[in-house]
């Protein structure tokens, strides 16, 4: 099974996934693609030895990025951190088999624009008493996909947002890489 990882920012989720999967017989991490020619990913792709696929919003909206996930015959595509919407046509190129992470408890904290520090200083500002990960399927909406796996922490009074980011990482960083070995392989 051959998996490309979507990232926009540090990457450490795909680089997570791509050390669980290192010594696997039937699971390749094929490629990492990125939008952001800032992104810590491309480090850590170079370090991973992970080819690594730029691309801009044109290439994304036409069909350069399917054709290459398809020339590279990739089965799953991982989505870790990629804040741009998913196209139809890459929707329709991959029915069920595109998969997020997101830093809430979906429902609450999701759609457009609720990212990365956004979605923790939302979930401060509203005095949660707690918060999570979510893993879903991807749909041309944002964050509205079928839910796959969750997993919640609390959020104490005393908490920040970096707090609160810290201690969803910690759970991304345990989970996204088993419940992607579960999926693929059920
Ligand atoms: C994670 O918090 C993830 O939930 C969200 O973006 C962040 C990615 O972090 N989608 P990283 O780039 O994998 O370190």
């Amino acid at each position: 099974k051959n998996l490309a990882i979507f990232a926009s920012g540090s990457g450490s989720n795909a680089e997570r996934i791509a050390e669980y999967f290192l010594d696997s017989e039937d699971v390749n991490i094929k490629l990492i693609l990125c939008n952001n020619p800032q992104a810590g990913v491309i480090q850590r792709a170079e370090r991973l030895n992970i080819p690594l696929v730029l691309f801009d919003r044109a290439q994304f909206k036409s069909d350069y990025v399917v054709n290459t996930l398809k020339e590279n015959g990739i089965d799953w595509v991982i989505l870790a951190g990629f804040l741009w919407l998913i196209p139809q046509n890459l929707v329709e190129a991959f029915p069920n088999k595109i998969i997020n992470i997101h830093p809430a408890l979906l429902p609450k904290f999701g759609g457009k624009g609720m990212y990365g520090h956004f979605v923790h200083e939302a979930v401060v500002a509203n005095k949660e008493t707690e918060s999570g990960i979510t893993i879903h399927y991807v749909n041309e909406h944002y964050d509205e996909g079928g839910i796959i796996f969750q997993a919640s922490y609390p959020v104490l009074p005393t908490d920040t947002h970096e707090d609160v980011a810290k201690k969803g990482q910690v759970l991304e960083h345990k989970h996204f890489p088993e419940v992607i070995d579960k999926l693929i392989h059920s």
